[in-house]
């Protein structure tokens, strides 16, 4: 049966089918937002490292002492154990064992929770119509985002005990595309529609949105060059706005993989992202649409939140806790800019 046979139907574009399609990926987004917080965290406590062998199919962790004692032993081969965690004994081996297997074990319930429910939408004919080639192109992406998700694990197994932060900043990407297309997806179901219509606004949030990805393209450089302890001082880095040797001879290079210059990229695109979030909210605010107004109130919130949280994660040396809420942080941010964007992409008839 190809997708095409099974989202041609009759009933497809009832309003029942429509939101019982779109509450579905909306708990999805909800998941992937958990997923998220999950990663970040695996990643903080330095345990994305601690599985590897990449085995998709297995879901029954060890349970014996001999099968733990395999893993660890597994393990004390991969430079992270030679170079940084040597002698480390069988229980604290477990305690990072235990978030990467989270991590992974979530992904793969995310898989089920999206393909379960698409196939059985699919064979009753309750896909909407012109929604199939999208929604199963979310489900290869999903496929795409757990391989590259052992892509990027690989890359710490080799020589150096750190993953590439390239391939983080790949996994985490694909991560907020998945999370931004089912969003967006269930938005178009729902038909959420403004009465204004602003060419400024559409322009502004898109702005918005660029800007969004580049500075989570960035803060993914700094948590994998572990740059948010090059400098752990704000509003100076250290005593400058910029710290000498920032920009270097080889620029280019330090554009991307310098942790000085990485952070200070952060900051100066956070700044850049916070004054264009307030102009974009006021006009939002000024158009006189409540609901929009109300999305306006929430970009304002979450982006200051988001400001204090990434700022007391520097000043406090990177903590587990506040490092994985900002990272929560910048997904809520991006789902309310991804709400306000749509309601103004998409104005109603008038
Ligand atoms: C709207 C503004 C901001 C957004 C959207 C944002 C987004 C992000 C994202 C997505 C990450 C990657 C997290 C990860 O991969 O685990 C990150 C990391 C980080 N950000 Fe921000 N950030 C913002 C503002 C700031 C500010 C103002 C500061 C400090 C002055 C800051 C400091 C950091 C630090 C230190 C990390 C690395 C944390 C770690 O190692 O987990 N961020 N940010």
């Amino acid at each position: 049966m190809t997708t095409a046979t099974l989202t041609a139907v009759p009933q497809a574009s009832s309003a029942a089918n429509r939101r019982a399609v779109a509450l579905w990926l909306l708990g999805v987004a909800l998941l992937v937002f958990l997923m998220a917080m999950v990663g970040a965290a695996t990643r903080l406590t330095e345990s994305g490292l601690s599985m590897v062998r990449w085995e998709p199919l297995t879901v029954i962790p060890p349970i014996t002492e001999a099968q733990w004692q395999a893993e660890l032993d597994a393990y004390r081969a991969s430079p992270q154990y030679q170079q940084v965690n040597r002698g480390m004994s069988l229980a604290e081996f477990q305690e990072i064992y235990w978030w990467e297997f989270a991590h992974r074990q979530l992904g793969r319930f995310i898989g089920l929770a999206y393909a379960l429910p698409l196939l059985a939408f699919a064979l009753a004919r309750r896909i909407p119509e012109g929604y199939g080639p999208r929604l199963f192109g979310l489900l290869a992406l999903g496929g795409l985002q757990g391989a590259i998700g052992w892509w990027m694990v690989a890359s710490g197994l080799v020589d150096e005990p750190a993953v590439s932060h390239y391939r983080l900043a790949t996994h985490l990407s694909v991560a907020l595309i998945l999370f931004g297309g089912l969003l967006w997806t269930a938005l178009d179901l729902l038909d959420t529609r403004t009465t204004t219509d602003s060419r400024k606004l559409r322009s502004l949030s898109a702005v918005m949105l660029g800007l969004l990805g580049l500075q989570i393209v960035f803060g993914a450089f700094v948590a994998g060059l572990d740059a948010g302890f090059a400098f752990n001082t704000w509003p100076l880095m250290g005593d400058r706005f910029m710290p000498l040797g920032t920009f270097g001879a080889t620029w280019w290079h330090d554009l991307h993989s310098n942790p000085v210059t990485v952070q200070f990229i952060h900051r100066l695109l956070a700044y850049l992202l916070f004054g264009h979030g307030l102009i974009l909210a006021w006009r939002a605010w000024t158009l006189g649409d409540e609901t929009l107004r109300s999305w306006a109130v929430a970009l304002v919130g979450i982006l200051t939140l988001q400001m204090v949280l990434g700022i007391a994660t520097v000043m406090l040396g990177v903590p587990v806790a506040l490092g994985t809420a900002h990272q929560g942080g910048a997904v809520a941010l991006l789902g309310v800019t991804l709400v306000l964007m749509h309601r103004v992409w998409h104005p109603a008839a008038r």
